[in-house]
């Protein structure tokens, strides 16, 4: 008998962890979707030649590595894991570019790409980059403009 309510308890207690797993990444979502309609907050307008430093450096979005683009060419060490970028600002809107960056697991839960915007629903971070996003409102703003200016020939 009490065997038989400690399971009910264990299964209780798994089941309501499955569900608050479940609405926050619901929640992570909906707030990456609400953000990426609009510029984020406190941005001045994109700077392209900022974000196009962003793209490239290693310690900011080093967007390169996966992603090669034609117009970079002198910069060496272009990755192929992601599409090519050439066209980008052509075929996605800046709301579309803007998700891809804050989170790309909303478009493809399996995405290797890093999520630059978000700082919650991460597991186990250091202490340091608790709440931080690996690129700031204003470099997200910075890259969103770069790549509206990648239409392809
Ligand atoms: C570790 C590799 C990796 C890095 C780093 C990376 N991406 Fe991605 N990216 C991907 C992959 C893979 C995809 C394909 C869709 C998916 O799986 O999410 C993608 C998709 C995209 C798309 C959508 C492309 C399309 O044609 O629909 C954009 C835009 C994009 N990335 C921009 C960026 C930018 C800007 C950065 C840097 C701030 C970046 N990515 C960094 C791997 C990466």
């Amino acid at each position: 008998m009490e065997v038989r309510i400690f399971n009910c308890m264990v299964m209780a207690t798994a089941l309501f962890v499955a569900m608050s797993v479940t609405a926050n990444a619901n929640e992570t979502t909906a707030r990456a979707l609400r953000l990426a309609q609009q510029p984020l907050a406190d941005t001045k307008p994109g700077n392209l030649e900022k974000g196009k430093d962003v793209y490239i450096h290693r310690k900011k979005g080093n967007c390169l590595a996966c992603h090669g683009v034609k117009e970079l060419e002198n910069v060496p060490f272009h990755g192929e894991v992601g599409p090519p970028l050439d066209d980008v600002g052509g075929r996605l809107s800046e709301s579309q570019i803007r998700l891809q960056l804050i989170d790309a697991k909303v478009n493809n839960p399996d995405s290797i790409m890093p999520a630059y915007y978000r700082s919650e629903g991460l597991n186990r971070v250091l202490k340091k980059w608790k709440g931080k996003t690996i690129l700031s409102a204003q470099e997200i703003e910075d890259v969103v403009a770069y790549l509206m200016t990648l239409k392809g020939e």
